[in-house]
């Protein structure tokens, strides 16, 4: 069924569509806002479970009061309210239950929407949009997350492997060159390609032909929009572009948006958080009376879990390295039962006294630009990533799956703003590391 598109006397109506992910919704929801500002109408979709999370925890109907024609509707994810979704509960669900039940709500959104949508922005992990777009006959736009790199690195896997450079032969072959994936050649090794090609059996994982087709599909939409700039991934973009000649480069995201409502209003303008976790302020407090660059930020983002020997030593680092942090410690983050790991972060508050601080959820953009840190320790996802790069913060490099470990290698050998500890977990490592992040790093600024 085709809608009456004809938009001449009314502006034009856009359904952002994130993946129903902190991460996702993040990056998504700024370039819903950049559009807002740019005279579209909006549509965010959103599932039922982050809609909610969203307006316990934000001030979410200030968007509509401040951007005429911003609206939120809601879907399934396909999964019961009340599932607790730890972990990565997405990966099991994505390919059927997701899939299946999303494709069908967005389909009713679409057919039901008015004005009608003109142009669908989709996360380009839910390829399924574009069979809905098709169908329907609306122009699609995908935009990914993740790092034009791994997207990259993603496309160029059926080629790694046909080269005979996958599988990975054991641990010794860890830092081999990877040769295969044009414009990366003189730094990607086997230990920086996403996690599940450690795998012996990869031509049979999942994973891989989940990521594969998501990346491939993403190439075949109207256009492809990536969160970064043609400074920081121009040679990439490029090969990108030798596939897709639509790829738009508007990052990073959240310094776009912050740019520009500055200009509009001012520096002291309320910026909007999209977060889905209560955020504790008073960390703020606690970093005002620190001096200049003398802590280290610690964080892992929304997905990462952490075995509770990892922490131990994660915990030790930071403690004998003398230095003062602010830790993130997401509720239920510590692999294995209800609250696990809670008596080793008790212990680190104990033995750090006023050397440390620590959180359950920060308000992430707001502390990398405070003046009081001089390091971040970051699994770097993207938006971290990004964030870190903007705020001229060094980082010290902990990956855990997804882009992350092409991210860090990106951040130690091609921008040099970083050291990697991909594969460690060692508490004198870290300790090294947090000092040369602190002292060495930062004298180079
Ligand atoms: C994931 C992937 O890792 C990422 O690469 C992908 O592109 C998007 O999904 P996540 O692992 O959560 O996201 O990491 P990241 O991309 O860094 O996003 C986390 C976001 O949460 C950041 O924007 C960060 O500012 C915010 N955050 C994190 C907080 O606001 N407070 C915190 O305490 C921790």
């Amino acid at each position: 069924m085709e809608q009456d598109r004809s938009s001449q006397s009314r502006p034009p109506h856009v359904l952002v569509f994130p993946f129903p992910l902190q991460g996702h919704i993040n990056s998504m929801i700024k370039l819903a806002e950049l559009l807002a500002i740019a005279g579209f109408k909006l549509t965010f979709l959103n599932s039922h479970h982050n809609h909610e999370r969203l307006v316990k925890f934000n001030n979410i109907a200030a968007h509509s009061e401040r951007y005429p024609g911003f609206q939120f509707k809601t879907i399934t994810d396909g999964l019961p309210l009340d599932h607790p979704r730890s972990g990565n509960w997405f990966l099991d669900t994505l390919e059927d239950t997701m899939e299946l039940k999303m494709k069908e709500s967005l389909r009713e959104v679409l057919v039901n929407s008015s004005p009608p949508v003109d142009c669908i922005i989709g996360d380009g992990v839910l390829s399924f949009a574009l069979d809905v777009a098709k169908e329907l006959g609306i122009p699609i736009i995908f935009f990914r997350t993740s790092s034009p790199r791994c997207f990259w690195v993603s496309y160029s896997i059926p080629d790694i492997i046909q080269a005979g450079e996958l599988p990975i032969n054991g641990t010794e072959d860890m830092d081999r060159l990877v040769t295969t994936v044009p414009g990366m050649e003189t730094y990607l090794r086997c230990r920086d390609l996403p996690t599940f090609c450690r795998k012996l059996d990869l031509e049979d994982s999942i994973f891989m032909k989940l990521v594969v087709k998501t990346t491939r599909k993403s190439l075949q939409a109207d256009a492809l929009i990536l969160n970064t700039a043609e400074e920081l991934d121009g040679p990439i973009l490029s090969q990108i572009r030798t596939k897709c000649p639509r790829v738009y480069a508007v990052g990073p995201l959240h310094a776009q948006l912050n740019t520009r409502l500055n200009a509009k209003h001012g520096e002291s303008y309320d910026h909007f958080s999209n977060t889905l976790w209560e955020v504790d302020k008073s960390c703020i407090c606690w970093l005002n009376k620190q001096p200049n660059r003398s802590v280290i930020y610690v964080s892992f983002g929304s997905i990462t879990s952490t075995s509770r020997e990892q922490l131990v030593e994660l915990c030790y680092g930071l403690l004998n390295s003398k230095t003062k942090f602010l830790l993130v410690v997401r509720p239920n983050s510590v692999i294995g039962k209800d609250g696990e790991g809670e008596d080793v972060v008790m212990e680190l508050t104990e033995k750090s006294k006023d050397r440390g601080y620590i959180v359950n959820w920060a308000p992430q953009e707001e502390v990398l630009n405070h003046p009081a840190f001089g390091g971040f320790f970051t699994h770097n996802g993207w938006n971290s990533t990004l964030e870190s790069f903007v705020a001229g913060v060094p980082m010290i490099c902990w990956p855990y799956f997804a882009d992350q470990h092409v991210n860090s290698r990106v951040v130690s050998e091609v921008w040099k703003i970083g050291l990697d500890m991909k594969d460690v977990c060692d508490r004198n490592i870290l300790e090294k590391m947090v000092n040369d992040v602190m002292v060495v790093l930062r004298k180079r600024r």
